[in-house]
């Protein structure tokens, strides 16, 4: 795997990505206003890089971006990989190795989840505070790699304090609704039925998604700091469930997508 994410790094940095501080995985619906701000950008497709599995859901795009945004240097993932598709929980989380092994110092997420909490709304955020990983497979299964990081990595604060602090006062300074909670990642493709819905609302999450899960335990392992957001896309009560597509969920995260953007532009200038 080394030599993998050596080849993989090597191509990126020879392609002008020298100095990434930050990286940034965007999730469903959210991956074009980010971008937009990075100033003088380097893009790289996912394909032409080495050993970099590529994107096979329409609405996730397979790049790489980089370049300045707030006098940082940042690397955004346009598009990133999900268990559903078929690939290894290895290969979903490699690109945070290789970004770790650029040099990015923290890694902020994103993605879009089903709110299970009936005190909050579809189009609200959630900054999570913890996780369960509810996928029935982990990317750190098999031979550890020690360079890497630990056999038996700790994961009692698996979202760093400082960068989710930092988040709230930057919500409470900007006038926005930022709900914590604990989000849980399924395999989907499907979502949820209304019995599921109800368990793992039971089991103690407040939203509930397909992704972020296995990049956190791989950035824990390495110790990268990381947060994330979920647009909470769909409202997920069991007693009143009404049908959603994937076309809707892609609404709501674009129209929240201004405000995740914020907040992370913000969160970028002060770190
Ligand atoms: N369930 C799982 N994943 C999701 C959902 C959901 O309700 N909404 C957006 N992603």
């Amino acid at each position: 795997m080394i030599d993998q994410i050596n080849e993989a790094s090597d191509y990126i940095r020879k392609r002008g990505v020298t100095q990434p501080a930050i990286g940034v995985i965007l999730g469903t619906g959210l991956g074009s206003l980010f971008v937009k701000e990075i100033q003088n950008p380097v893009v790289v497709e996912y394909h032409d890089i080495p050993h970099f599995p590529v994107s096979t859901v329409e609405s996730h795009k397979g790049k790489l971006i980089y370049g300045l945004l707030q006098g940082k240097y940042v690397l955004a993932m346009q598009g990133r990989f999900h268990y559903y598709e078929g690939y290894s929980m290895q290969q979903i989380t490699f690109p945070v190795r290789v970004m770790k092994s650029l040099g990015i110092k923290h890694l902020l997420l994103s993605n879009a989840a089903g709110n299970m909490n009936l005190s909050w709304k579809k189009g609200e955020l959630m900054l999570l505070d913890d996780h369960i990983n509810f996928q029935p497979d982990n990317p750190l299964r098999g031979i550890n790699n020690d360079a890497l990081g630990p056999r038996f990595p700790d994961m009692s604060r698996p979202y760093s304090t400082y960068l989710n602090n930092h988040l709230t006062s930057i919500a409470k300074e900007q006038g926005i609704k930022l709900n914590i909670g604990v989000y849980v990642s399924v395999t989907g493709p499907n979502l949820e039925t209304r019995a599921e819905y109800r368990f793992l609302r039971n089991m103690g999450a407040d939203a509930v998604g397909m992704s972020t899960v296995p990049e956190v335990i791989v950035a824990n392992h390495m110790g990268l700091p990381c947060c994330a957001i979920s647009v909470l896309t769909d409202d997920c009560d069991p007693d009143n469930l009404k049908s959603v597509n994937i076309a809707e969920i892609i609404a709501v995260a674009g129209k929240s997508e201004p405000v995740l953007t914020n907040l992370y532009k913000e969160l970028i200038a002060r770190i």
